[in-house]
């Protein structure tokens, strides 16, 4: 089936009461897999790009300085990618524009064929969060396209996603949000951080989302409510990468008993990117270990040394630079290369799989009331008069 938006999804799972994994994507073979553990599992699925993966698809391997053209490009490939995998699978599937950093950034991902996108007005003061976000509502609504905002500001590692303090979100603000922008979720503040280092045995603030979905419910909104930053940080991943020569400090991440308590408090959409960079850097780690000869290989040799001098970092686009060919297309010219995509693609299975069972959106992809965009134009252009 064609892609679908955010909102019957957030709806399902809203109805049914389970929590609704969002991933992150930087390559094909990253949606790849992302679609087919989905696939396996029965779930329906979120994808997302971010901001800085749309620069890095779209060819720039320095993405934290990636342009507007990098970014369209990025979108484009990421879509074309998402939609080669996601038509043709018996779930919904939905491409999210994660962190859209303006409305520039957010008309880019849709024109590129993004079913959903997150407008990060979360730094600026109230007043002009919520202009640029009905902004970026307006544009897409009228093409059947979801939109998120942001209530609050996380902590953590903010230097891609603009801010730096860490503010909860105040509940009657976010009624007062969702009533003056009509997003179809929100991503709150309570107690969630990006990154690898979000502290030792995180406690989450779950009255935060209680409130906020008590007066939603009073009011009769029925959005979705986003908890980003909501990786685990698997202690054995992380043990694994740092026997393998790795030097992670200072991890920790939320635990599962944190998010099923607030997927209970009405968090619907949950946020994860750093499991999954996690995973994959212990693969490749682990794969060059095991193979020394890769280690020279012509094809691969590179990301190895990449690997070696940056062995502090677990973002794998560090290491992918030297085969953009396979990262923006897909393209396995030989062995060496299949091998790394294989790390890849497994690596997502793993953290992947896990968390859709302990999210518990297994088996719920058929409970999904599942809209065209153009009935979705159609929904909104009716219920925004
Ligand atoms: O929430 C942020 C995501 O992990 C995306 O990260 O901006 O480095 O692509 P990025
Ligand atoms: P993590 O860094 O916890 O994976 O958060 C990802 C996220 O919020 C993406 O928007
Ligand atoms: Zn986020």
């Amino acid at each position: 089936m064609a892609l679908v938006s955010l909102k019957p999804i957030i709806d399902a799972a809203n109805q049914y009461h389970y929590g609704q994994g969002a991933f992150n994507v930087n390559a094909v073979a990253q949606a790849k897999a992302v679609i087919e553990v989905h696939e396996m599992f029965r779930s329906p699925a979120i994808l997302q790009g971010a901001d800085l993966a749309n620069g890095f698809m779209g060819g720039c391997t320095d993405f934290v300085h990636a342009t507007l053209e990098d970014k369209k490009r990025g979108a484009k490939r990421i879509a074309e990618a998402v939609r080669t995998y996601g038509e043709n699978a018996s779930i919904p599937v939905v491409l999210h524009l994660d962190h859209g950093k303006d409305y520039e950034a957010c008309k880019a991902a849709i024109d590129g064929g993004y079913t959903s996108v997150m407008i990060d007005g979360s730094s600026l003061p109230f007043d002009q969060n919520v202009e640029l976000t009905r902004e970026v509502v307006r544009y897409a609504h009228q093409r059947g396209v979801s939109v998120e905002g942001e209530l609050g500001v996380l902590a953590g590692v903010e230097d891609h996603v603009f801010a730096a303090d860490s503010t909860y979100t105040n509940p009657l603000k976010a009624i007062e949000f969702f009533k003056k922008t009509g997003v179809d979720a929100l991503a709150i503040s309570y107690g969630t951080m990006h990154g690898a280092s979000k502290g030792k045995d995180v406690k989450l603030r779950c009255q935060i989302p209680s409130a906020i979905r008590e007066c939603m419910n009073h009011e009769g909104i029925t959005g979705g409510l986003v908890s980003h930053g909501s990786s685990t940080v698997p202690a054995y991943i992380v043990e694994e990468i740092n026997a393998l020569g790795g030097e992670l400090n200072n991890t920790g991440g939320i635990s599962m008993k944190e998010l099923k308590e607030a997927i209970a408090c009405g968090i619907n959409k949950i946020n994860v990117d750093t499991d999954i960079r996690l995973a994959v850097t212990r693969n490749m780690k682990e794969l060059f270990q095991a193979h020394s000869s890769l280690r020279t290989s012509g094809e691969v040799g590179e990301i190895y040394r990449l690997l070696e001098e940056n062995r502090e970092k677990f973002d794998p686009r560090v290491f992918l630079t030297p085969i953009m060919d396979t990262v923006m297309f897909g393209r396995i010219p030989n062995s060496d290369v299949a091998a790394i995509t294989d790390c890849i693609e497994r690596g997502v299975k793993e953290v992947v799989g896990t968390l859709i069972v302990q999210f518990g959106s297994y088996g719920k992809a058929p409970l999904v009331q599942c809209k065209t965009l153009e009935e979705m134009k159609e929904f909104y252009r009716e219920n925004e008069r």
